[in-house]
């Protein structure tokens, strides 16, 4: 059976009071919404449709970034969840299959769920996500009779008997695509908001004789958020799950509660992180490397045996070779660092690439940017970079090359070549301390006027 996802995202999320649409706020650095999107995809959905409002804009983009192949339609107003899966029925023009309902703003959905949905779905015409709320709150109830249910009561409408119930309403649904926008041209706004409920196609359903039944999950897969301190939590969650998994897998965590990660962050077994690290997207990090305290690192990296840190930065494009090492106070941005290769102190490496066992000096800077344009280093295998060398590119040094230390490199270096470029020292005897007697000769007569 094919499948088809509908995402609702198109809510301003008033509490976050945000300029950003509050679906693209992100947990572990990545938008609630592509969390939403990533769920799904294990239904591996013939068509994504993203319902966009507030924001929109941005919304598509985002959605665009993540998977090329979505549609964003435009919800221009936000008249409730049925009109906002209405808003999809030209989307799914021709689609014949399953459609699942998600919410942009509930990023905790796990793929087994979902699977269970569209198990139900093969004996039931209906299937809605529910869950048993800890403080059922404003939710919608589930009114069942045994296994079929047979309306969902938003809260507002919702007598006392039926606020009494804790079975809720998590808002996600499993439907045949024809059968929904049938139910769905159904449905009013006769109601206590004015608004077009999606849970109404519940009552619409069993009415014309359809079968209709709820799965439930627990309350943390259906959390959602509308305010930035849920937002907080929702990303505390995230990390406290994501640093247990990679506990799991065999990579150490000297202080877990200090490490942050992100979605995406792939690390492998036997690493060593220390504590207060920080991966930003865009992260794997091979078995048996170290990642000493205090390191930020994003969209890079790291093979087996390296060692980063403390204190350094990999940005994006960073590429560590086997046991390269990079040490405290570096900044390493799109270049490759080769085998072995050392880059330990004080010292920034942007649009490089250093090859097998080269040194880099204290200090060293790649002049990377002349104020319009970016250049390239490229520095050989087996290179000695003296201390406090600045490297202005684009500029070539061959394999075995050295340079001394404070020369500012403006030319290529041939291979084994030594480069030396700064003002010869000369050493003038005894003027040191004729340059003291008169200094102090002078304090001493100020001392003696004041
Ligand atoms: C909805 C359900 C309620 C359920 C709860 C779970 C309805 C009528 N009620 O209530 O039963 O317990 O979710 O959280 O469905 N959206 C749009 N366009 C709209 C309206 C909403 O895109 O016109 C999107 C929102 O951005 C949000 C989602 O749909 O992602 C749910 O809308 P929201 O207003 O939060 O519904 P609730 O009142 O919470
Ligand atoms: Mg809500």
């Amino acid at each position: 059976m094919s499948t088809a996802l509908v995402i609702l995202a198109a809510g301003k999320g008033t509490r976050m009071n945000s300029e950003l649409p509050k679906v693209l706020h992100p947990i572990a650095q990545v938008p609630m919404l592509v969390h939403a999107m990533r769920a799904g995809a294990v239904l591996e959905p013939e068509r994504t449709v993203i319902v966009a409002g507030h924001g929109a804009e941005a919304v598509r983009a985002a959605a665009l970034d993540e998977d090329e192949g979505a549609t964003v339609v435009l919800q221009e107003e936000q008249l409730g969840t049925a009109h906002a899966v209405d808003q999809a029925r030209a989307a799914l023009e021709g689609f014949e299959g399953d459609v699942v309902v998600l919410y942009g703003d509930t990023p905790f959905l796990q793929p087994d769920t979902l699977e269970r949905m569209l198990a139900a779905r093969k004996t039931h015409d209906l299937v809605i996500l529910g869950f048993e709320a800890a403080d059922p709150a404003r939710y919608g109830r589930l009114v069942m009779q045994g296994d079929s249910l047979e309306r969902i009561v938003e809260f507002k409408d919702a007598t006392e008997t039926e606020r009494a119930i804790r079975f809720c309403n998590s808002g996600l649904l499993a439907c045949n695509a024809e059968t929904l926008f049938g139910l769905i041209a159904a449905v009013g706004n006769d109601n206590a908001s004015g608004e077009y409920y999606l849970t109404d196609v519940v009552e619409i359903a069993r009415k014309q004789g359809l079968a209709v039944t709820a799965v439930a999950c627990d309350e943390a897969q259906t959390l959602g958020v509308n305010s930035r301190a849920d937002l907080a939590a929702a990303d505390a969650i995230f990390q406290e799950r994501a640093r247990a998994e990679l506990l799991d897998l065999g990579v150490t965590l000297m202080a877990p509660d200090t490490v942050y990660l992100a979605a995406d962050t792939v690390i492998g077994r036997d690493t060593v992180i220390e504590p207060n690290v920080v991966f930003g997207p865009g992260v794997t990090v091979e078995s048996g490397a170290t990642i000493r305290a205090f390191s930020h690192l994003e969209g890079c990296h790291v093979s087996q045996g390296a060692v980063v840190g403390p204190y350094a930065r990999l940005r994006p494009g960073a590429e560590l070779a086997e046991n390269a090492r990079i040490g405290n106070f570096v900044e390493i941005k799109n270049a490759e660092i080769g085998e072995g290769a050392k880059v330990n102190h004080l010292t920034y490496i942007g649009d490089a690439s250093i090859g097998a066992n080269s040194n880099i000096g204290a200090g060293t800077i790649t002049c990377n940017y002349d104020g319009v344009m970016k250049h390239r280093t490229t520095i050989g295998a087996n290179v000695f970079i003296g201390s406090n060398t600045m490297l202005v590119a684009p500029v070539t040094l061959g394999d075995g090359a050295m340079t001394a230390t404070g020369t500012v490199v403006t030319r290529d270096v041939e291979p084994d070549a030594l480069a030396v470029a700064r003002t010869k020292q000369e050493n003038k005897p005894d003027r040191a301390r004729k340059l003291f007697d008169m200094l102090r000769a002078k304090k001493a007569r100020k001392q003696k006027d004041t």
